[in-house]
């Protein structure tokens, strides 16, 4: 039987109790514990209700710091007051009402007086919650409560998910440890992209599930080869013969680099054939042009360019993994992890356009996806700003998002903010149904989308959220079967640590 810890004090509602605690139990309940209202009474209860402590008060009437008290009057001289008249309390945010098919609603006024029960580890009132749909478990549990782990609706896995959190708040851990987990569970195949490559990548070993791939082996599309081009050669030298003669040679470029690599010993080589190739193609196309003029300013252009451009700035561009022998890997893996360490930011955002490019047809035309597609450090692909190709990538991100629900294609994006500079473009962000609030940035406090508008109606405090411990995550969203955000937390295993 679970332990009565004090009443419902007055004042009331059917969404809001506050309970009075039994002497001395301020000493042993702390805020985020789950408690039972017998609503009306011990006996024979109108309803019993489920609910999670928040926002405690202490109050001695006689020890008010703005008036003139006997009680004050003492202290001041260094005697001890009475603890006699001491009043602690907690707020109850209702979860619901306990019913045979899981939580309902409660539209009964709460009874002031009724007698309010501490759940305990055998109670195990999650599953109380997780009634009704399909539920899966998280490895992750209720904050001092190893033994309660924490249930989602599966069917809100494509509704897509936020983690939320400054810098170091456990989100990648929390990522690594609890969500691809659950993802993997839920038949989903996970899609990791690791923008610096140190945040999964070194996590994950290649094994009979998993592949880690890096960036540089993945083919780029013709069209970001070119651009590629045009910035090592500034603009091809701004002369439309040599700009077309690049353009010619990298027709079929994947097809060509594949070739080569048939014979070349190693990269270094691959790398110089390919480059002399190119300057072939480019002097024999120059020396087909019949104006003079026109063909001796085309090879001054040539010569400056080929000045400046080295084999070795063909490593970028000569990778051979196209998206679709990418994604084509998931017929016998589980997880892939694309390590993006090394690369511009702009090559890292080409990938990601030539990526979601081909999921995005591959829901058009009706296919169901079950990825799970992990973007870290999100706000670099959709900030609160887009500029440049981050419209596109922002744009893509939105689309993908508003298909991937209907298609088995969840988003989990990860960021340190919400909102403004810090944070994810509203766009985007608007269509991430669940989230993950780690300990918050003072930016994120207030103001409007700020995590404080999320979660102080639920009697979250500001100052909570700021000092929140790494690993630490308030849970609410559409994944949440409570209505009321839960504090969850899990634990780091040593030496067991691959995802
Ligand atoms: N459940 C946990 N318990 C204790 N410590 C944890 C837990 N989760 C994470 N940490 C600690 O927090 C540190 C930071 O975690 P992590 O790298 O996931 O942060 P992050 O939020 O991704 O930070 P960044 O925004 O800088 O990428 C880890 O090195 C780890 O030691
Ligand atoms: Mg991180």
């Amino acid at each position: 039987m679970p332990k009565l810890i004090g009443r419902v004090a007055d004042g009331s509602t059917e969404t809001f109790a506050r309970v009075i605690l039994l002497k001395d139990l301020e000493r042993s309940i702390f805020a985020e514990e789950l408690v039972l209202i017998k609503n009306g009474g011990e006996k024979d209860p109108l309803n019993q209700i489920l609910g999670v402590i928040r926002e405690g008060l202490g109050k001695n009437e006689f020890l008010n710091h703005t008036s003139y008290r006997p009680d004050v009057a003492y202290m001041k001289y260094g005697g001890e007051p009475s603890g006699a008249r001491e009043v602690y309390s907690f707020i109850i945010k209702p979860i619901g009402i306990i019913t045979e098919n899981g939580i309902e609603l409660n539209r009964a006024i709460i009874q002031p007086r009724s007698p309010v029960y501490l759940l305990e580890e055998n109670d195990k009132p999650l599953e109380w919650i997780a009634k009704g749909g399909e539920i899966l478990w998280m490895d992750a549990y209720l904050e001092g409560h190893e033994e309660w782990n924490i249930p989602v609706r599966k069917e809100f896995i494509p509704y897509h998910v936020a983690v939320y959190g400054s810098t170091g708040s456990g989100k990648s851990f929390f990522t690594r440890y609890i969500l691809i987990p659950l993802y993997i569970k839920a038949g989903y195949k996970v899609l990791i992209l690791d923008w610096s490559g140190t945040d999964y990548a070194p996590y994950f070993q290649n094994s009979k599930d998993i592949e880690k791939i890096n960036i540089m082996d993945i083919a780029l599309d013709e069209e970001s080869i070119l651009s590629y081009f045009e910035d090592k050669t500034y603009n091809f030298a701004k002369n439309d013969n040599v700009k077309n003669g690049f353009d010619e040679f990298i027709e079929g470029w994947v097809e060509r680099v594949k070739n080569v690599r048939k014979s070349a010993k190693n990269d270094q080589e691959l790398v110089k054939v390919l480059y002399k190739q190119i300057k072939e193609h480019i002097q024999n196309s120059i020396s087909g042009i019949e104006r003079k003029d026109w063909r001796s300013s085309a090879e001054r252009a040539m010569r400056r360019i080929f000045r400046r451009l080295k084999p070795s700035d063909l490593q970028p561009i000569v990778g051979i993994i196209t998206i679709e022998e990418l994604l084509k890997k998931f017929d016998n893996k589980k997880i892939l992890v694309i390590d993006m360490g090394g690369v511009l930011t702009e090559a890292k955002l080409g990938f990601f356009l030539s990526l979601s490019k081909y999921l995005y047809d591959l829901m058009e035309a009706g296919n169901n996806l079950n990825i799970a597609l992990i973007i870290d450090e999100a706000p670099q692909y959709a900030p609160w700003d887009p500029k440049g190709i981050q419209i596109e990538t922002s744009e893509m991100i939105k689309n993908l998002a508003a298909l991937g629900r209907k298609r088995m294609l969840n988003l989990t994006l990860i960021a340190q903010g919400i909102k403004g500079e810090i944070g994810i473009n509203a766009a985007v962000r608007r269509n991430l149904n669940t989230q993950f609030f780690g300990r918050i940035h003072p930016l994120d406090a207030g103001g409007e989308g700020g995590a404080s508008e999320w979660l102080s109606p639920y009697g979250i405090t500001p100052d909570q959220m700021l000092q929140l411990k790494p690993g630490k995550f308030y849970f609410t969203g559409a994944m949440n079967p409570s209505p009321i955000p839960l504090l969850i937390t899990y634990k780091i295993l040593k030496g067991n640590d691959n995802g």
